[in-house]
């Protein structure tokens, strides 16, 4: 053999080298046991309330391919709903860059495979979820009185953190903002865009939160009218028959006469009551989805976001222990739920733009449930929306479902999804955000040729 001592040594630097790379490869692997795309742009930590630590966690994503200028880009932002549920749900399993799917072949690290989203709502837009309210997902509630029992109080603290967020990056400030949301979020989401809206008069424009917009899927909104529906929508639907309709009709009117009388809790417990029946009368594997086998698997979120790696690609803390829905936050609202809305989704939609979709087969917070309340608003365009044409909806040449769309309000119906629309329809609940909020396809107000 020729090797010197120089060559040897020099070969010792290099095996050495290279095995420093190895660990430094194996370190980032281990940093981000995420896809680089499915790291957040940005996330952590906004205060609700200067007098306290609790704060709401947040992962912002910027648009992957924005259209105009980011100053200009739209931001969207996502609130679950619950009440309790975790926005990483949204974020991992509905409309994010990227969706947990169950691992193709046991692998070490016993984490759910990701998977890149084509319908991801961050395509052209900026995407915010925020984990609210405080105690939920990986939000703080620094005591347990600090999580809040009505929607007003939500209102408040979601606004502390939205003002928080705009002002992390001069480039967040003046873009126009579009509230979000699903099920139970059809409280939230009224309740923080009318705050912001009042909040607003009392600033200069500069001042103000670009407020363009709120979007409710499968909402609970005004939970009076939306409760009687259940019975008549399973009977037609045929997954009930005519003596199980009138058995459910009762609790129903049960549950309506407590929310007269304004016993909250029971009413909220009264309509679990109609939902356990329905449950049991059907058998079916969720009330979310009566065409699904089993339940939406939210369990490969858990999985996802108990890894610690994860937790810390993400930007939360460590000790939190994730779990998709928390116990203690629902317990805390749950003399909320049956409390309307209505009105102040009557007031949105006058200053701001509203849509309200729902996937088809959700038999909780169905098409049906909303159409029974959108026809009671008092609202001056309530009539030319409901003379509206029910368009029909395609994309990419293929029936997606139906928009009708009069003033600033939509309604749009999606096929082929229930409860959770964009873990269902990804691409199609991209292109109807995307086409409402820039007001394009279907949303135009006048047909392109
Ligand atoms: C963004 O645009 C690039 C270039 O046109 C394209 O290759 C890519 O697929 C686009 N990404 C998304 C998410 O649309
Ligand atoms: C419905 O309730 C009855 C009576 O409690 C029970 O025997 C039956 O197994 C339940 N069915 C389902 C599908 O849960
Ligand atoms: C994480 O949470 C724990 C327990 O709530 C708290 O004591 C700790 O200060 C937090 N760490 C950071 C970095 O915020």
């Amino acid at each position: 053999m020729e090797s010197t001592t120089t060559v040897s040594s020099s070969f010792h630097h290099f095996t050495l080298l290279l095995f420093l790379c190895f660990l430094h490869y194996q370190t980032s692997l281990v940093q981000s046991a995420l896809p680089i795309e499915a790291l957040p742009t940005k996330s952590g930590y906004l205060p609700v309330d200067p007098t306290s630590n609790s704060a709401i966690f947040y992962t912002f994503y910027e648009a992957q391919n924005s259209t105009s200028p980011l100053p200009e880009t739209p931001l969207l932002i996502w609130l679950q709903g619950g009440p309790g549920c975790s926005s990483m749900i949204g974020n991992f399993l509905e409309l994010g860059p990227y969706r947990v799917v169950d691992p193709q072949k046991p692998n070490t690290h016993q984490l759910p495979d990701l998977q890149r989203n084509p319908g991801s709502w961050n395509r052209i837009f900026g995407l915010v979820f925020l984990d609210n309210p405080v105690g939920v997902g990986f939000s703080i509630a620094s005591k347990p009185d600090d999580i809040p029992r009505d929607q007003h109080s939500v209102a408040i603290h979601l606004f502390a953190a939205i003002k928080g967020f705009l002002e992390l990056d001069p480039v967040f400030k003046n873009r126009p903002l579009y509230i979000t949301g699903e099920s139970y979020a059809g409280k939230y989401v009224p309740a923080i865009g009318y705050h912001i809206l009042n909040k607003n008069k009392n600033f200069p424009v500069s001042e103000q939160v670009n407020l363009k917009g709120v979007a409710i899927g499968n909402g609970i909104t005004d939970p009076v009218t939306q409760v009687q529906t259940h019975a008549a929508n399973a009977y037609y639907s045929g997954l009930i028959n005519e003596r199980q309709k009138g058995q459910l009709e009762e609790v129903q009117r049960k549950a309506v006469r407590l929310i007269e009388m304004g016993k909250w809790t029971e009413a909220t417990e009264t309509r679990n009551e109609v939902f356990h029946m329905l449950s049991n009368f059907t058998g079916l594997a969720t009330l979310f989805d009566y065409t699904k086998k089993e339940p939406y698997k939210t369990y490969l979120v858990i999985n996802l976001l108990q890894s610690n790696d994860v937790k810390k690609g993400l930007g939360a803390n460590e000790s939190t222990v994730f779990d998709d829905c928390s116990d203690v936050v629902e317990a805390a609202l749950h003399g909320d739920v049956m409390k309307s809305v209505k009105y102040i989704v009557e007031l949105l939609v006058k200053e701001s733009k509203v849509l309200l979709y729902q996937g088809l087969y959700d038999l909780r917070d169905s098409a049906v449930s909303v159409e029974a309340w959108v026809k009671t608003m008092k609202w001056d365009g309530i009539e030319r929306f409901l003379m509206a044409e029910r368009k029909i909806w395609k994309v990419e040449g293929e029936l997606a479902g139906y928009v009708q769309k009069g003033g600033s309000l939509s309604h749009a119906v999606v096929l082929g999804a229930g409860h959770l629309v964009p873990a269902d329809q990804s691409v199609n609940s991209q292109a109807m955000i995307e086409n409402w909020v820039l007001e394009t396809g279907v949303f135009a107000d006048k047909q392109v040729t």
